[in-house]
């Protein structure tokens, strides 16, 4: 059944007609049209989809929209600064040029940005731990690795 869903998305609110299980990537994607977040597994398994709740990680696929009400989430879009500046993991994986076909990395770089919210300076067992379970099908966890080690340096 639609209603009336209350989402706070890169700091503007906004109100969207879903269901309040439809997932949250729908919503980003559909209704926001903000396609930083990506759909990959659909499943919570891949990361491709993961953005910030309340600076956290979150799986977007798997989070209901009508949960966040009140929660602050920010998408890739959300991390570039006013002035165009990109967020400093941004432009590390710019700068280690991570990407093969980049589908993953939208994700990779929401899961480092949210590691470096709670832990300024991650070592290389936290960095991979964080990364663990986000999945990149071009087989670049070395380079993707290097910039997040860039940019948790
Ligand atoms: Fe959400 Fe794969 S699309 S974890």
């Amino acid at each position: 059944e639609r209603s009336m869903q209350e989402i706070t998305v890169n700091g503007t609110r906004h109100v969207v007609q879903a269901a309040a299980e439809t997932p949250l990537l729908y919503v980003l994607r559909n209704d926001l049209g903000l396609n930083g977040p990506k759909y990959g597994c659909g499943l919570g398994e891949c990361g491709a989809c993961t953005v910030l709740v309340d600076g956290r990680a979150a799986r977007s696929c798997s989070v209901p929209v009508g949960l966040l009400a009140g929660r602050a989430v920010t998408t890739l879009e959300g991390l570039v600064a006013p002035d165009g500046t990109p967020d400093p993991v941004q432009q590390a994986f710019i700068d280690a040029q991570a990407a093969q076909c980049g589908y993953c990395l939208n994700g990779m770089i929401m899961t480092v940005r949210a590691l470096l919210n709670v832990n300024p300076a991650p070592g290389e067992g936290e960095i991979r731990e964080a990364l663990r379970h986000n999945l990149c099908r071009c087989g670049t966890h070395v380079e993707i690795l290097q910039a997040a080690r860039r940019a948790c340096g």
